[in-house]
């Protein structure tokens, strides 16, 4: 196989990369992954990192595990492909009956597509149609600051990241936006101006509110901004209050990220809409899938030539591949009791992240569950320069030592799988606390 020096030529010739400045790119050596196993990458030339960015949060139960490959296997000698259109397959069949299973109480019908930025799309498409076939014109989606729901126009309205959203407002139907609930400083004020404003924007706009859309518990892209106990709870009461629904995104908090299978089930919280992805299959084939509760999906029940139907689909929609692997990921959920351990992990996850609390260009240190981040400044209450670009100097030094970490701006985010055992989950802090002192010297 070829070594990464020609592997990265021919890379960087051909294949542009998501979220990346090119001409910076060409200078950076890069890792060109080859394989994985657990939670562990090798690159072409044979080096090992520990993914600590669980392949862009997605990755479960560890690469190459066993009981997914070989449900992948089997459903290979079976079909890779065939369509939700028209037709549909076992594999989808059970995965819809267990995810309802599991899934806060009420939402039963299950949607299927390909990406997370697709299941949140749905989600709005769904809650707009939905009132449209109730005789309710309600076209307004209320937000919360700081939000990231992906990158497709729909989901982009509905987030909230200036620097990745700005340019298309264009081309964005608009929102209503709050506050975002976290602020280092006074994140229990931040919560409760966020929900003042909430109660606010739903009272003026009382019976024109198609959906709240949330990303419960903890804001990822935003940051690792984490929301406190009850804040989802108080959000569900405003919109029963309003009459209006619920939108939960737990595209990246969903199958234990927080600590529960569903980030809703800290608070005890059902949405009306429920998005999931990436850890659907433990992050090996894409797949997501949008939730809904039978009052939604009884809004487009209607006699055929009424056109009431959900007119949206995706080719490899529910694809029987991306199904096996979600339903042997569910099964090691069961069998190796993924969820009963993950208190002592995030115990020490937890210790680990404090130890960075108070020491010299830490500004904020935040986490829930298994999604941490380490926010770095100049000084007190002064970031570093945009264009020292230190957070993504930081996961250089890491990388160097062999870690792969992703940063979010200045703050570095530590997303290990769930299946990440304690010694490697220390390895990845020992190689932080060394890197980030090395990056600011840099
Ligand atoms: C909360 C949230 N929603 C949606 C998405 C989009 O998912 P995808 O990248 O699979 O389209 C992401 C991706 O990071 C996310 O974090």
């Amino acid at each position: 196989m070829a070594r990464s020096p020609a592997l990265r030529r021919r890379a960087i010739a051909r294949v542009w990369q998501p979220f990346t400045q090119m001409q910076d790119w060409e200078t950076e050596e890069f890792p060109v992954v080859v394989s994985a196993r657990g939670t562990t990458l090798t690159d072409a030339d044979g080096r090992r990192y520990i993914d600590g960015n669980a392949s862009l949060w997605c990755n479960v139960h560890g690469h190459r595990h066993p009981a997914i490959a070989g449900a992948l296997k089997r459903q290979l000698g079976r079909a890779a492909h065939t369509t939700l259109l028209g037709l549909c397959h076992p594999g989808a069949i059970e995965l819809a009956e267990r995810l309802v299973e599991i899934a806060p109480p009420g939402l039963n019908h299950v949607f299927f597509s390909d990406s997370g930025s697709e299941a949140l799309e749905v989600a709005l498409k769904m809650a707009f149609q939905h009132w449209r076939q109730r005789g309710e014109e309600r076209d307004t989606f209320v937000t919360f600051g700081g939000a990231y729901h992906g990158d497709t126009l729909g989901a982009v309205s509905a987030g909230a990241i200036s620097l990745f959203h700005g340019l298309f407002r264009p081309l964005l139907f608009p929102t209503v936006q709050v506050p975002c609930p976290y602020s280092p400083r006074d994140p229990g004020g931040a919560a409760r101006r966020s929900l003042a404003s909430l109660e606010k924007a739903l009272r003026t706009r009382r019976g024109r509110v198609a959906a709240v859309v949330i990303e419960p518990v903890v804001q990822g892209a935003a940051g690792i901004l984490p929301q406190p106990p009850g804040f989802v709870a108080a959000v569900r009461e405003l919109c029963n209050g309003a009459g209006t629904l619920l939108i939960a995104d737990e595209v990246a908090v969903g199958f234990g990220r927080t600590g529960r299978m569903f980030a809703c089930e800290h608070d005890g919280v059902a949405p009306d809409l429920l998005a999931l992805g990436k850890g659907i299959t433990s992050g090996y084939l894409p797949l997501s899938a949008t939730l809904a509760t039978d009052r939604i999906y009884e809004a487009f029940l209607a006699p055929w030539h009424r056109m009431r139907q959900f007119f949206h689909g995706h080719t490899f929609a529910g694809n029987p591949l991306a199904c096996a692997a979600a339903l042997a990921s569910l099964d090691v959920f069961r069998r190796e009791r993924t969820l009963d351990r993950l208190p002592a992990k995030i115990a020490r996850f937890e210790d680990r992240l404090a130890r960075f609390r108070g020491r010299p260009h830490v500004a904020d240190v935040r986490s829930r569950g298994l999604m941490g981040a380490v926010e770095v400044e100049a000084r007190p209450g002064r970031p570093f320069p945009a264009a020292r670009r230190m957070g993504h100097r930081i996961i250089l030094e890491c990388r160097r030592r062999g870690v792969v970490l992703r940063p979010l701006g200045d703050a570095v985010v530590l997303m290990p799988a769930l299946s990440m055992d304690l010694r490697t989950m220390d390895r990845m802090f020992d190689v932080l606390e060394e890197s980030l002192p090395a990056a600011v010297r840099s």
